[in-house]
């Protein structure tokens, strides 16, 4: 599984979302501003994230918003990531699909990953890590 684990195991998950904002089936875009628990998540630039939310229904998944082509963010439109039947994230730049993992199975970039962040559940809300 692509991921951008940490090895501090200190820092405290970050609340993202209450688990009430979110639509089963549909994407959400959120942009976090990280303190001194930016180490934790091994972002290249450490004080904010760019994040794709997914909840496919039996699980909720974060992915950095950030294609494996070039790096674009996928969306070109707030919240839009899906393809027209749902099934897939899509990048509106060159149109590399991904599936409920996040790797690329169309598109130009094949066998890619979007890098993936461990999330958890407290008290209604969504946390990374
Ligand atoms: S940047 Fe996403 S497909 Fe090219």
């Amino acid at each position: 599984m692509p991921s951008e684990y940490s090895t501090n195991k200190t820092a405290k998950p970050i609340p993202l979302i209450a688990l009430d904002d979110l639509t089963v089936g549909e994407t959400k875009g959120i942009e976090i501003k990280l303190g001194d628990d930016a180490i934790k998540f091994g972002d290249k630039e450490p004080k904010r994230l760019d994040l794709i939310i997914w909840h496919q229904g039996n699980e909720i998944r974060v992915f950095k918003n950030s294609c494996p082509h070039v790096g674009l963010p996928l969306e070109t439109f707030p919240d839009r990531f899906l393809t027209a039947d749902k099934k897939y994230l899509i990048c509106s730049a060159h149109a590399a699909t991904f599936n409920h993992e996040g790797v690329c199975i169309a598109g130009p970039c094949p066998g890619k990953s979007l890098i993936e962040y461990k999330t958890t559940t407290l008290d209604g809300w969504l946390m990374l890590g």
